[in-house]
């Protein structure tokens, strides 16, 4: 049960009727619910380096379920990946980006991203319940810790928080900008928020007022963990902004106590270890930073990727594994013991970061505007986007095994020439509203051409030696 988005974005403008807008839907039980009981063993246990390939797009978010070691992946490519192993199980039904994973429990996992809603995944009987009431992307989600209630933060500036048990959202207001990441104190009764209006709040739960302003920056924060072990509530935060800095505030004075600023802004993935003692930075000039918490210095920084940002960073279980996602596909999976001994992610420029000079002006608008979503082969992998093998005259629509939106599938377009020029003329959503694909325009005809020229050759079954359709 589908809902489009130009419905959604109605609904949207109706605030106050989204809000209560809750729908659940039934997918088939697979066989990986049995696998889920019959096997329980965790990529990380062992300790040993390893991979985790499947996703189709960058790799944006890590959870490891602290119940069964299960590690949950959110990626560009629309989807959620559940591995048992190194066996995906794959989780379709968002329209966008998901940007944000968590386990709620050992068989409940919520996601979310740029499609606005949370979906909330329970693996055993195969039921997905969407969540929908934000009217922006969301980049943050929590569980409290008796998993009664998911929080979410969002660039609508909002935090939303739904009851487990079904029933209406509460939306706390106060941010003057997108909100990033939210935590629960280990009680449950207080949430902390971190937005990119720079500051940290502290919200009380039951009262679902906004109670302080934590700590302020210059900058937007971007990800924010709570540790420490004093009873009840945690000791100190630890946040990562825009500029660079890894800051840890002490909860109970406000005061600042430590300060990481090694000039390799932003910072956007951070983890603690299950046991507290370690806490993994990543950023977008792709290091990996690992600070010991009891003595506050530097452990390990290194640069974990050639290429690229380091977006997503978990630990396993047991503390032992590090998992790591960026620009690639693929999650890296290194024994925390010897984080540095092995190759580094990324060696390969992936199609979109190539140099413009090496490719022709159609190639570069490729690369640059659609290869993060489309392939060009026959099998094209788990993208967001159906491949364009073979894609003039193809009917719009009908390439069998993708999801394709409603509004694309029934849909009376043949790809051409002009109907993709007029694609990128109009833009997506003016040329076929209603469509998963995101808003872009090429607005330069010549673009537009080079494009087209590209593509003819590029996804040409005889051209490229691609063999059958
Ligand atoms: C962020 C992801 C994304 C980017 C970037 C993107 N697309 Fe798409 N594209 C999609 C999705 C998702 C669909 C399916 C839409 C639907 O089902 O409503 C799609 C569908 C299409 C289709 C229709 C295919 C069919 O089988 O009917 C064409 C043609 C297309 N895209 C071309 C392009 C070109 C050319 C570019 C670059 C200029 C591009 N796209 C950039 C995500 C993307």
């Amino acid at each position: 049960m589908r809902v489009s988005r130009g419905f959604r974005s109605l609904i949207g403008s109706l605030k106050g009727v989204a809000d209560k807008w809750r729908v659940s839907v039934t997918v088939a039980p697979t066989a990986f619910a049995v696998l889920l009981f019959t096997c329980l063993s965790s990529p990380g246990s062992g300790a040993e380096f390893q991979t985790l390939k499947g996703h189709g797009g960058p790799v944006m978010d890590i959870s490891v379920s602290p119940t069964n070691g299960l590690v949950a992946t959110a990626s560009f490519d629309n989807s959620v990946g559940v591995w048992s192993g190194r066996t995906p199980r794959w989780l379709e039904g968002h329209e966008a980006a998901v940007k944000v994973v968590q386990f709620v429990d050992g068989t409940r996992i919520v996601s979310a991203g740029d499609d606005n809603d949370l979906i909330l995944w329970d693996l055993e009987t195969g039921t997905k319940t969407r969540l929908q009431g934000h009217t922006a992307k969301v980049t943050g989600l929590a569980v409290s810790p008796d998993r009664q209630l998911i929080a979410s933060a969002s660039w609508d500036t909002r935090i939303g928080l739904w009851p487990l048990s079904g029933g209406e959202p509460v939306f706390l207001e106060g941010h003057t900008a997108g909100v990033n990441k939210i935590a629960f104190s280990r009680d449950g009764k207080w949430l902390f928020s971190a937005s990119v209006d720079g500051s940290i709040k502290l919200w009380e739960l039951g009262e679902n007022v906004e109670k302080r302003v934590i700590d302020r920056n210059g900058f937007g924060i971007n990800v924010m963990v709570l540790g420490g072990d004093k009873a009840g509530s945690a000791a100190w935060v630890a946040y990562g902004s825009q500029d660079g800095v890894t800051r840890i505030v002490d909860l109970a004075t406000d005061e600042r106590l430590h300060d990481f600023a090694l000039e390799r802004r932003p910072i956007l993935a951070m983890a603690l270890s299950p046991d507290g003692s370690r806490l993994a930075t990543g950023d977008g000039h792709g290091f990996i930073t690992v600070i010991d918490t009891k003595s506050w210095s530097i452990e390990k920084d290194f640069k974990a990727a050639l290429k690229g940002p380091i977006w997503a960073l978990a630990f396993s279980k047991d503390g032992q594994v590090l998992h790591a996602g960026g620009i690639e596909n693929i999650v890296y999976s290194w024994p925390v013991a010897d984080l540095a001994s092995y190759d580094p992610m990324a060696q390969e420029t992936p199609q979109f970061l190539r140099k413009p000079e090496d490719m022709s002006n159609g190639e570069r608008q490729f690369a640059r505007k659609c290869s993060i979503c489309h392939a060009l082969t026959i099998d094209g992998g788990r993208k967001a986007g159906p491949t364009l093998y073979n894609v003039f005259g193809r009917k719009a629509g009908t390439l069998e095994g993708y999801p394709y939106s409603e509004t694309l599938a029934g849909s009376d377009i043949i790809w051409s020439e002009e109907t993709i020029d007029q694609l990128f003329l109009d833009g997506p959503d003016h040329f076929i509203p209603g469509s998963k694909m995101p808003m872009q325009r090429i607005t330069g005809s010549e673009d537009r051409d080079d494009l087209i020229d590209f593509l003819k050759t590029a996804t040409n079954a005889e051209t490229t030696g691609g063999g059958t359709q």
